[in-house]
């Protein structure tokens, strides 16, 4: 494989896609230049494009897949439910065992909300807090990213000089951003205790919320210290701040998500990607009380109203079962042990070849950063240009050598259908882009 080929099949393809779609796609994420891959098939944890070439997939659909490509109990139970029908104005039973389902293994999922995306659910995780709060800003993290919605995609382009002293300043992400959504968000320095805390105070009053993602991809994966987020659990319960966390992708990091490992329990959550077992999918889900606003009452209706026409519908509730019910406490524990043995051969292979560096990530999850700065601040997370320059070259490397990554290249994740021989491979790639003469040092 070689890319950018100009005469593949993707190329055609995306000559093509330009006349009728803006960019030639619909979701950024796959764009790439001079033109994104067209996928012809995928099977477990392998890959084809178009043109007959095989990656080894450590994408997964944006951490989405955690069984993988086509899990086969996923499909059956999916072609099952097609032949029954596909989508109802009418509730299903299927609907409220996927709710059980979480419900029982993540203590803080009291009660569950389905709809479509991540970012829908970060939208109504918001819309939960305020309508439970009666406040209207909500607070979160420089540079995370938790989806489209204009609130909380506020800061997703802040660098470390976006800065008024040591604070943050409520940057824009899409033109045209009206001021009054900046004026709603207070946005928190990574990892800064005293300056996160003071702000959280400052603002206290109009918080609704303060929402984190446990293991955010946009800086790298880059983890929170301890006391940042004891310290701000501890300032949002003082005020009566929903403390939330985003675990859009950090629920696959273990049978009761992120917030298991770290005992945390939060007032709010959104999830998605893996619990709709590769379809789309996203949920709030938070305590019996805070997720009441949903529900009417004897003074008046739910102040929070909340339809959509594929909200819990059944093909994506029935994936969403078969591929959590088969991944059990046991299955998580494999799973992360394999990404755990990943991360350190990675870490091994940079040592050897005296390449400075560092592998972030937890779980199934893994970041190469070729850097030693420890990653506790943007600045950090951003890393020089000498590491921007190898980051570039072992990320096309990789994709030459059929790796299909996350993360401009240089991270991935793991799923239940990636084998030893599949790390393997990824670990000969990465070993033989170290050596290639070209590698820039
Ligand atoms: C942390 C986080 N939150 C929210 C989202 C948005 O999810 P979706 O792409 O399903 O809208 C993503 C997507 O990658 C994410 O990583």
């Amino acid at each position: 494989m070689t890319y950018p080929d100009l005469d593949s099949r993707s190329a055609a393809l995306n000559g093509r896609a330009r006349q009728v779609l803006p960019a030639g796609n619909s979701r950024s994420s796959v764009d790439k230049s001079p033109y994104p891959l067209y996928v012809a098939h995928a099977a477990g944890a392998e890959v084809t494009d178009v043109d007959g070439n095989r990656y080894v997939d450590f994408n997964n659909n944006m951490t989405s897949l955690i069984h993988g490509n086509a899990f086969p109990p996923v499909m059956e139970a999916v072609g099952k439910q097609l032949a029954r029908g596909t989508g109802f104005a009418m509730a299903t039973e299927v609907e409220i065992e996927l709710a059980e389902l979480l419900s029982a293994r993540v203590p803080s999922f009291e009660r569950v909300r389905f709809m479509n995306s991540g970012s829908e659910a970060v939208m109504n995780l918001i819309k939960v807090a305020r309508a439970y709060t009666g406040r209207p800003k909500i607070a979160k993290v420089e540079g995370c990213y938790h989806g489209s919605y204009d609130f909380a995609e506020v800061s997703l382009s802040n660098g470390p000089n976006d800065r008024r002293e040591r604070e943050p300043i409520a940057k824009a992400y899409c033109g045209g951003t009206p001021q009054s959504v900046l004026d709603e968000v207070v946005v928190l320095p990574f990892n800064d205790v005293a300056t996160a805390e003071a702000l959280i105070e400052r603002h206290a009053d109009t918080l609704a919320a303060v929402m984190i993602d446990p293991l955010p991809l946009a800086l790298g994966m880059a983890t929170f210290e301890e006391d940042y987020l004891s310290a701000l659990q501890r300032v949002t319960r003082k005020h009566g701040i929903l403390f939330c966390l985003d675990e859009v992708v950090s629920l696959r990091l273990g049978f009761r998500g992120a917030q298991g490992h770290l005992g945390i329990e939060p007032d709010l959550t959104a999830i998605a990607k893996v619990i709709g077992g590769g379809f789309p999918v996203g949920a709030v889900a938070g305590s019996a009380a805070v997720m009441s606003v949903f529900e009417d009452t004897e003074r008046g209706p739910a102040p929070m109203h909340h339809g959509g026409t594929f909200n819990a519908n059944p093909v994506t509730m029935t994936a969403g079962l078969a591929a959590m019910t088969h991944m059990d406490a046991e299955r998580f524990a494999a799973l992360n042990g394999l990404g755990e043995g990943l991360r350190e051969r990675l870490r091994g292979l940079l040592r050897q070849h005296g390449v400075a560096g560092q592998v972030a990530g937890e779980g199934s999850m893994f970041a190469i950063h070729f850097h030693e700065h420890p990653l506790r601040r943007l600045d950090d997370v951003w890393g020089t240009r000498e590491a921007h320059r190898m980051a570039q070259f072992m990320g096309d490397f990789l994709l030459n050598r059929g790796m299909w990554m996350l993360l401009r290249g240089v991270g991935g994740c793991l799923s239940t259908a990636t084998t030893q021989a599949h790390v393997d491979e990824l670990c000969d790639a990465v070993e033989a882009g170290l050596m290639d003469a070209d590698f820039p040092r």
